[in-house]
């Protein structure tokens, strides 16, 4: 992106999910795990940058003690498509072994991310994985991953806001918005 945006709304073109329904959805999935892991203590590992503020406030809405850590991957270069290629940047702190669990992720799209990422989590001997990821866009799977959670199903647009960036800006959205077409042609 060669411009900064002056204010993020002038760049939006609509909304498609509001602070309200981000707030109910992020509920639920708190509701959903809370009773699944009763008795456990699971180490939820946000997928950073992006799952940042859906972690935040997803640990909020469990009523069971929890571990947090964190990993950084790329795979997307600045723009909007996958590269295809998972690094890992930043690995976790926690040892996993015998422990539950749950890779929290914004939003599952290819599937590239979170497959690898399961693969590198299994051999390290967890007792169990599942994934939470709070949007998923079906029809962009090239690799089949059924998440155990999954909050909202997205369309086929790019989205940002809520931790969702468009080459790193708009990550403090505080809904999920779809960009002007304008805002990407400034790009090459
Ligand atoms: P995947 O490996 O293709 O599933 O890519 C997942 C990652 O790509 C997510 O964790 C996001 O960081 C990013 N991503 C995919 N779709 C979008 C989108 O619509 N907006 C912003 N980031 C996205
Ligand atoms: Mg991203």
């Amino acid at each position: 992106m060669n411009r900064d945006p002056v204010d993020m709304k002038n760049d939006m073109l609509k909304t498609l999910i509001t602070k309200e329904e981000l707030i109910a959805t992020v509920a639920r999935l708190g509701k959903e795990i809370s009773r699944d892991y009763r008795g456990k203590t699971p180490v939820l590992v946000a997928v950073l940058k992006g799952a940042f503020i859906f972690m935040a406030d997803l640990v909020r809405q469990l009523d069971i003690p929890c571990m947090v850590d964190f990993m950084v991957v790329s795979s997307y270069g600045k723009g909007m498509t996958t590269s295809g290629q998972v690094k890992i940047i930043k690995d976790l702190d926690t040892n996993i072994k015998e422990k539950d669990v749950i890779i929290v992720e914004d939003i599952l799209d290819s599937g590239v991310t979170l497959s690898y990422l399961i693969g590198v989590l299994r051999q390290r001997g967890p007792a169990s994985i599942k994934i939470c990821t709070l949007f998923d866009k079906p029809e962009r799977h090239v690799v089949e991953i059924q998440p155990e959670y999954r909050g909202l199903e997205v369309p086929n647009e790019f989205i940002v806001g809520y931790g969702l960036d468009y080459a790193e800006i708009y990550r403090n959205y505080p809904e999920i918005a779809v960009l002007k077409p304008s805002v990407y042609s400034d790009e090459q």
